[in-house]
């Protein structure tokens, strides 16, 4: 594609600053939007391109403070800090919420990053109770957090997203000194590679549990093409998990895994050139399938970290690709105009085609990872 050849002609520096200016500017215009929305949070367009919100028991309601947080500490602009604060805000009262998994992206995405970047003391009760919220949903018969509430005829179903929430429980376990939360994180890791990973490492999207015996019951799908495909936004989610579970735990069995899984994507005849994901690696209809750009965004931030836990030849690969990943979402085809796409950054994700909802939409998720991996690589010039 001609976009990419041309992106190339720019260093990987000026790549990264432009596409972090511009995040700036267009989520400060999102900002402005949403200030006067009481507890809402900005989640999608609708088909015919109106913003689409969510309250913050919605499981994306993190990622927009989330950004805030990301592009204030790249820019320490005061009114953005407001902006996030605001925006964090909103979300507190799901720190008692034990209905959902999602308590990870909720929460430690908005107070997480509020409290990593401020140093700000009073987000640590709302993060440490939210961990022990989320901790209820463990199940020691079946070793895993239960994911949705039973539905669809499963009885436990624990989804390959649920990797994402282990980030947090970990710094439960460093904030407070409870080893429970350690071992929920060890034990749902490890019985997660047992039963969700088929042999090319490629995973479900669902396993469901028998809650008596705590034996699979069922493998299918909710998201992805059909129950044997590899889902793309699945594939990332795993592989962001289980790099994130090695930098917590060191145990090398973790990034293994997260090799294995790198390689799967990386190596998949079904990648495009770009190396931005068809929705799923097995898409009817490839070449002409729907792009996620929420899979790539994922992926990149994912491949950036890993990049610096493998022998360097393995690291230099992970790096270029994450490197085509950031050009190709920072080119026209994938990045919005100024202004554009209801002031989010990115176009092209999709939330779910089985389910008809969010195909080819902007999505907060989407940008979250494409700010992160994009600070990401900037940092590694500074070492
Ligand atoms: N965790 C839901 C999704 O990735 O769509």
């Amino acid at each position: 594609m001609v976009f990419v050849s041309c992106e190339k002609q720019k260093p990987m520096d000026k790549v990264v600053n432009d596409a972090l200016s511009f995040s700036l500017k267009q989520y400060k215009h999102m900002a402005d939007v949403m200030k006067d929305k009481e507890d809402l949070l900005p989640r999608t367009l609708d088909t015919v391109g109106n913003l689409v919100t969510a309250k913050s028991s919605w499981w994306t309601s993190g990622f927009f403070p989330g950004c805030l947080w990301y592009l204030y500490e790249y820019s320490k602009d005061g009114k953005i800090k407001e902006y996030a604060e605001m925006m964090t805000a909103r979300i507190e009262k799901e720190k008692n919420n034990t209905g959902t998994h999602d308590l990870g992206f909720m929460l430690y995405c908005s107070f997480g990053n509020g409290l990593r970047v401020t140093g700000n003391k009073n987000y640590i009760e709302v993060l440490l109770t939210g961990a022990k919220s989320l901790s209820t949903r463990f199940r020691p018969k079946i070793g895993c957090i239960q994911s949705w509430n039973s539905r669809k005829g499963w009885q436990c179903p624990v989804i390959i997203d649920n990797m994402m929430n282990l980030e947090f429980l970990m710094w439960a376990f460093k904030s407070s000194g409870d080893s429970s939360y350690y071992k929920i994180c060890v034990s749902h890791s490890d019985t997660t590679m047992k039963n969700h990973f088929r042999p090319d490492y490629s995973s479900y999207h669902v396993v469901s549990y028998d809650t008596i015996t705590g034996r699979v019951e069922k493998k299918q799908t909710s998201q992805g093409a059909s129950d044997e495909s590899a889902w793309a936004r699945g594939q990332s989610w795993g592989l962001y998990g289980y790099t994130v579970m090695f930098r917590e735990t060191k145990l090398v069995k973790y990034l293994n895994q997260a090799i294995h899984i790198a390689d799967f994507m990386i190596d998949n005849p079904n990648m495009p050139q770009d190396k931005i994901p068809y929705w799923d690696f097995n898409a009817p209809g490839i070449p002409n399938a729907k792009r996620d750009v929420s899979a790539a965004a994922v992926m990149a931030s994912a491949l950036i970290e890993l990049s610096g836990y493998v022998q360097p030849e393995l690291g230099k690969k992970y790096l270029e690709i994450a490197e085509t990943q950031l050009r190709s979402l920072a080119s026209p085809v994938y990045l919005a105009k100024a202004g554009k796409n209801g002031n989010f950054i990115l176009m092209h994700s999709v939330g779910s085609i089985p389910g008809k909802s969010e195909v080819d939409v902007p999505l907060t998720y989407a940008d979250y990872y494409f700010i992160e991996a994009l600070l990401r690589y900037k940092s590694l010039s500074k070492k």
